[in-house]
């Protein structure tokens, strides 16, 4: 196959290179919407690829289209039904259209920090949730870290009233609309690829977000500064249709199971380190980072606890129970 002309991506960053499947290769299109370069989610797709190329070589091979070039992750579901892309690792707010279940990650001031995401994951009531869109026909195959979310407008946050009256862009979850509705903010579900442009134009005010995306997609030069909250977390699920996965060879599907587990393990232990690395890239290119005091936090997470009131219906007070546990 050959890719070049649409490999001119919006990121602008480097795409990894899709040399060409040969013929009798069972092909995977997986379709992401970050950078490659120095992003948790970009690293990890492209080390599955290079692993599956090399070590299943004649039988499967990958292809990458990474920043939204071929689908946003509002549209990378439905194609994945139709059959158009085999793989994809949205983020967990992504999911609303299939399953309430995973609003779980999106409750705030939940969990303490990824490695409680990773206890909680790991955990049966964590692993059960790979499975809760079978009935749709979609299959988590695994998880993959991002990182905890940071908090942004054009003018400084610190107290939870500075947010009154904003325009924040949110993901698509109804539980982060009722996280800025409760804040008397104005939240606007939109798609990662237009976040830049709406900051910039000021189509919205503000916006969280992971270090590594915040860095990644230079969020921070259109912004006052970034709020180190923590509030929330930024997770991916890798997702297949169930009907491609059980149609696969079985042999075929037990390595590329395999590979992808150790490929989640490897990666999911590095982005401590990577989200650092760019928390301290967006502070090096001049950008204010401003930190709470336990007080000013405390009040972000008394101002945002009734949230959790409202969705736990829809998660299971014992799965709440469970992601509680995970912080030790
Ligand atoms: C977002 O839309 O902000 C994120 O889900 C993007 C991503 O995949 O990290």
């Amino acid at each position: 196959n050959d890719n070049a002309e649409s490999s001119g991506t919006a990121g602008g960053d480097e795409v990894a290179a899709n040399d060409g499947c040969d013929p009798g290769e069972q092909v995977i299109k997986f379709s992401h919407v970050t950078n490659t370069d120095k992003h948790p989610k970009g690293i990890a797709a492209s080390l599955l690829q290079e692993r599956i190329n090399t070590e299943m070589d004649g039988r499967m091979c990958m292809e990458v289209y990474p920043n939204s070039m071929l689908y946003d992750d509002d549209k990378v579901l439905e194609a994945m039904l139709l059959g158009d892309v085999q793989m994809a690792a949205p983020s967990l707010s992504k999911f609303e259209n299939y399953t309430t279940k995973l609003r779980i990650f999106n409750f705030p001031f939940l969990f303490d920090n990824i490695d409680a995401v990773d206890r909680f994951q790991a955990s049966s009531a964590g692993q059960s949730l790979l499975n809760s869109m079978e009935d749709k026909g979609l299959q988590g195959l695994s998880f993959w870290h991002s990182g905890m979310k940071q908090l942004s407008a054009d003018r400084p946050l610190i107290e939870p009233t500075d947010a009154r009256g904003l325009k924040f862009r949110v993901e698509n979850s109804d539980v982060l609309v009722a996280v800025f509705d409760q804040l008397g903010a104005n939240p606007q579900k939109m798609s990662f690829s237009e976040v830049y442009g709406a900051l910039q134009t000021g189509v919205v005010d503000g916006q969280e977000n992971s270090w590594s995306n915040i860095y990644g997609q230079k969020f921070f030069e259109v912004q006052d500064g970034i709020t180190n909250t923590d509030h929330g977390v930024l997770d991916y699920m890798v997702v297949t249709s169930t009907r491609w996965w059980e149609g696969l060879d079985e042999n075929d599907r037990n390595d590329l199971a395999r590979v992808l587990a150790e490929v989640s393990t490897e990666r999911n232990q590095a982005v401590n380190q990577l989200e650092e690395e760019a928390r301290q890239a967006v502070a090096d290119a001049g950008t204010e980072i401003r930190e709470l005091t336990p007080e000013q936090r405390q009040a972000w997470v008394d101002a945002l606890r009734p949230v959790w009131k409202r969705f736990t219906p829809d998660v299971g007070a014992d799965t709440v129970k469970a992601a509680q546990a995970a912080n030790q």
